[in-house]
C-alpha cells in the first residue's frame, strides 16, 4: 500500500520522520545525557577496551557506515572506518581482538555482508550487527546489535533506511562516548540535537516543490559531481549512488579537496557540481572549492545551512549539530533524486539491473 503516494521510494521518504522518530524512541536517558541500547550485550569495561571499530557494509548500508565511523571518532575517540564487506572478504584482513566489528544491513540478508560475519565470527572476533530486518540472517549471526526500525523498506533504491542507519550510529557512538570521555554536556547536546531530528526533517521535506524545480533544471546533465569535506563526504558519495540508481545520469562523488588533483579537468556547464556545505569549521574551504568550479563555469548546487553566493542554486537544510549534520544533509538529495528520475520517464521503484536484497556473492 504506497498510502497516496505514486511511488514507494516516494513514501519511504516521506515517512523519515516517523522513522527517526522510532529509532529514537525509549532509548534517551536524560539523567545520564547517553542511551541504551538493549541488544547491545557490551558492559562499560568491554565498551572501554575497545581499541578500534570496523564497520562493514554493501552499498548505501556502507555509506551510513562512513558517517557512522566519523561519529564514533568525534563522539567517542575510537579509530574507526568503513569498508565495503565485500573487499574486505577477499583480502584476507588480519582480525584482531581489540577491534569491534560492525556489520549494517537493510536487509540483513546481503550475502557479502553476511559472509563477512561468518569468516570474522570463525576468526574469533566480536561483531555486531546495524540491522533493520528484525531477526534477518545477519541478525542473527551477530553477537548483539541494534535495530534501526526505519520500518519495511519496499524501493530498491534504500532511503529511509539509510537515514534511520546513520542515526542508529549517532546512539552507538552517543553510547560508547559517554563511557569513555565526552562529558555531560557534550552528552545533552547531542541528545538535544538527536531530538531535534523529526522536527528538522519535516523542515527539509515541505521544500519538496523548489527540490523539484531544480531537479528538472539539472536533469539534462550528462554526469554529476558530488563534493563534500570530511563530515560532508560520505553524504556527497551516498547522493551520488542514489542519483546514477534511479535517474542513470552518472555520477561521481569526490573530496572538495581533491578536485584539483584530477576532476577538476571535468567541469563544464554539462557537469554540474552538487556541493555539501555544512556551517562548520570547513565552510571556509568548501566555498573556496566552489570558487574553483565557478571560475571554469561549472554549475553549482550546494545543499547547505545559508544561500551560498558562489552556488547558483542553494537548498538550505537547518542546522543541527556538527556531528549529526550528515543525518540530514542527504534528504533533499534524496528528493533531487527521485524527482530527476520522474522527469526522465525512470522506472523509480524497479530500477533496471537491480534487485532489492542481493543475496549471490
Ligand atoms: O540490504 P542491505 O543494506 O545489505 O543492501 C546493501 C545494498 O545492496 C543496498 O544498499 C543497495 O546499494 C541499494 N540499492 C541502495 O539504494
Amino acid at each position: 500500500d504506497m498510502g497516496g503516494h505514486d511511488t514507494y521510494m516516494h513514501k519511504e521518504i516521506c515517512e523519515q520522520a516517523d522513522a527517526v522518530d522510532r529509532v529514537l524512541r525509549g532509548r534517551i536517558d536524560d539523567r545520564f545525557s547517553t542511551v541504551h541500547l538493549g541488544g547491545l550485550n557490551l558492559d562499560a569495561r568491554e565498551a572501554r577496551s575497545v581499541r578500534r571499530v570496523k564497520i562493514l557494509g554493501c552499498g548505501t548500508s556502507y555509506h551510513a557506515g562512513l558517517i557512522g565511523a566519523q561519529m564514533i571518532e568525534e563522539l567517542a575517540r575510537i579509530p574507526a572506518d568503513a569498508e565495503p564487506a565485500s573487499e574486505f572478504r577477499y583480502r584476507n584482513p588480519v582480525v584482531d581482538p581489540d577491534t569491534l566489528y560492525i556489520a549494517v544491513s537493510q536487509s540483513g540478508e546481503t550475502y557479502d555482508v553476511l559472509a563477512a560475519v561468518q569468516e570474522l565470527k570463525r576468526k574469533g572476533a566480536r561483531v555486531f550487527g546495524v540491522v533493520n530486518v528484525v531477526g534477518s540472517a545477519i541478525a542473527r549471526e551477530s553477537d548483539a546489535g541494534v535495530y534501526v526500525h526505519a520500518g519495511p523498506e519496499v524501493c530498491v533504491v534504500s532511503t529511509k533506511c539509510f537515514t534511520n542507519t546513520t542515526v542508529a550510529f549517532a546512539l552507538l557512538a552517543l553510547h560508547l562516548g559517554r563511557i569513555r570521555d565526552l562529558s555531560v554536556a557534550d552528552g545533552k547536546r547531542i541528545i538535544e540535537g538527536l531530538r531535534k531530528l523529526p522536527g528538522q526533517i519535516e523542515e527539509i521535506l515541505a521544500q519538496e516543490a523548489e527540490i523539484k524545480k531544480i531537479a528538472e533544471e539539472y536533469a539534462d546533465a550528462r554526469s554529476m559531481m558530488f563534493i563534500g569535506r570530511v563530515r560532508g563526504y560520505p553524504v556527497a558519495r551516498e547522493a551520488s549512488l542514489k542519483l546514477k540508481e534511479v535517474s542513470y545520469i552518472h555520477a561521481e562523488a569526490y573530496p572538495a579537496s581533491e578536485l584539483k588533483h584530477g576532476p577538476l579537468a571535468l567541469i563544464e556547464p554539462a557537469l554540474p557540481t552538487v556541493a555539501i556545505v555544512p556551517d562548520d569549521d570547513l565552510l571556509e574551504k568548501n566555498r573556496a572549492a566552489m570558487e574553483e568550479i565557478k571560475a571554469r563555469s561549472g554549475r553549482i548546487l550546494a545543499v547547505a545551512h545559508q544561500e551560498q553566493d558562489k552556488a547558483d542554486r542553494t537548498i538550505v537544510v537547518p542546522k543541527n549539530e556538527d556531528e549529526l549534520d550528515p543525518i540530514l544533509m542527504g534528504i533533499p538529495l534524496q528528493l533531487l533524486a527521485y524527482h530527476t528520475a520522474l522527469a526522465l520517464g525512470r522506472d523509480i521503484d524497479k530500477p533496471r539491473n537491480l534487485a532489492k536484497s542481493v543475496t549471490v556473492e
